[in-house]
């Protein structure tokens, strides 16, 4: 039977609005309605409390930490399952079977390679151009390269458009770092699996033979999985709106790039390595505390807060306990280790995080072991963008499959003026 949610309006006029279920989480009044019936908006900035769409992907239960993908959990996921089964996973709500899972990592393996006539755009960009600028603009351009091809409104011409970002955002990415550095582009190769041959991308020459470090693989593969989907953060709201105008899709993927690495979103990976390295022991940790509590100070403690978790956010849980076992393999010492570990522990027991609910987020952690496998810091939101490739490109397939989907068009709450006679510039 259905429920309805009651709404009295100051004029006396009463609407019901139908409540549609969740199958766990958080149930929604549905007041698409509302304008029709009443000619009012409703008012939400930052959609505090407003749903976008309906999605059968990822579930997050901010409140008890929890996050899982189709059903599995977060933290079994990272630790059982290869990037690539994840991403089919949010592809199709299922983990595939051994004959899938093949035909699908081919399927990505076979687009891999970029058009070499890419390699020429890099070379307009500044050598020392952020790599997420230019991870914008390259995956953007793709748009050029496949558009009168493309066929969105096919299940395999969707399909096509899918295998081709996941593939070639490790590409694209690897190729921006061999470029700020000044060193040879190096082709992926078939035989590697998806970390690995990103891996290998980064770090080979072809001036001699690079064999990735299984450590290296395994860490990078379990960083892809925590960071494929996390439903509708701003990034991927971004690819859905994009999107909705029935946009080329490789476009859309580059403006989730751009709300990516906003310091707000993915950007705080970066800075919370340099904050670490600017508080650089543990004296410094209470001047850094205060300034994030201090409200005349812009300064925030990285890597800390967020909109759904007001517990610990899973991923850090999960990082957190890798950063030992990884630097603990690769025989690293960080100093900027222990001084997370000490800043977290102070400000879980300071008031102001503890009454804020403000705990570690998945980029408390993740910077630490990007630098024992020796990333450099410009391209931790990098990584961040190829692993949420995954979940942008779900979530645009998703939309684009419901028949439900319309352009994305929010209101306002319009306060400028009123309308007034306009004046001649010599009387102003
Ligand atoms: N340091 C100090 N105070 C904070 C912090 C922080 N990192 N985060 C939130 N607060 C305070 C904030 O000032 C506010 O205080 P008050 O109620 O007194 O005004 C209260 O906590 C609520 O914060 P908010 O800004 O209203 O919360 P929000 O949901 O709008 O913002 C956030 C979420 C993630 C943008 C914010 O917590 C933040 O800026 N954190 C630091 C940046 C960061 O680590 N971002 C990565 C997010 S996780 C990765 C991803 O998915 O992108």
């Amino acid at each position: 039977m259905s429920e309805f949610a009651k709404l009295s309006l100051p004029n006396g006029k009463e609407i019901n609005l139908n409540i549609k279920k969740a199958t766990i989480g958080q149930d929604v009044i549905d007041i698409s309605p509302l304008f029709k019936e009443t000619g009012m908006f409703t008012f939400d900035p930052g959609f505090l409390s407003t749903a976008s769409c309906e999605s059968k992907i990822t579930y997050i239960d901010g409140d008890k930490g929890i996050l899982n993908h189709g059903g599995y959990s977060i933290e079994d996921l990272a630790k059982k399952a290869e990037y690539l089964e994840v991403a089919y996973l949010l592809l199709n709500r299922d983990l595939p079977n051994f004959e899938q899972y093949q035909k699908f990592c081919q399927n990505i393996k076979n687009n891999m390679l970029v058009h070499e006539q890419i390699s020429i755009l890099f070379r307009g960009f500044p050598r020392k151009a952020h790599p997420m600028a230019i991870m914008v603009g390259a995956v953007a351009s793709l748009s050029a390269f496949y558009h009168e091809s493309m066929d969105v409104a096919s299940p395999q011409g969707r399909m096509d458009v899918v295998y081709k970002i996941i593939a070639k955002m490790p590409t694209l990415a690897a190729m921006a770092y061999k470029y700020s550095i000044g060193e040879p582009i190096i082709y992926p190769q078939d035989n590697l699996g998806f970390a690995e041959n990103f891996l290998h991308m980064l770090f080979a020459k072809p001036t001699s033979s690079h064999k990735v470090s299984s450590t290296l693989a395994r860490a990078m593969e379990m960083i892809f999985v925590l960071h494929a989907d996390h439903e509708q953060n701003a990034s991927t709201s971004t690819v859905r709106l994009a999107g909705s105008s029935g946009a080329n899709p490789f476009a859309c993927i580059g403006a989730g790039i751009s709300s990516l690495w906003g310091p707000a979103h993915g950007g705080a990976n970066e800075e919370v390595i340099e904050m670490l390295q600017e508080i650089n022991s543990f004296e410094r940790i209470p001047e850094f505390i205060k300034r994030a509590k201090d409200k005349n100070d812009p300064f925030r403690l990285m890597g800390f807060g967020h909109r759904v978790y007001k517990n610990y956010d899973p991923r850090a849980s999960v990082l957190k306990k890798a950063c030992d076992e990884v630097l603990g393999e690769l025989g690293i010492k960080d100093p900027l280790l222990d001084i997370a570990i000490e800043l977290e522990k102070i400000a879980l027991n300071d008031d102001y995080f503890v009454s804020r609910k403000l705990f570690p987020n998945v980029d408390f952690y993740s910077g630490i072991i990007y630098k024992a496998l020796g990333i450099p810091t410009n391209l931790f939101t990098v990584i961040f963008a190829i692993a949420r490739s995954a979940g942008w490109i779900s979530q645009w397939k998703e939309m684009i499959e419901d028949p439900a989907f319309k352009i994305g068009r929010p209101r306002q709450l319009y306060t400028g003026e009123n309308k007034r006679d306009f004046v001649e510039i010599k009387n102003r």
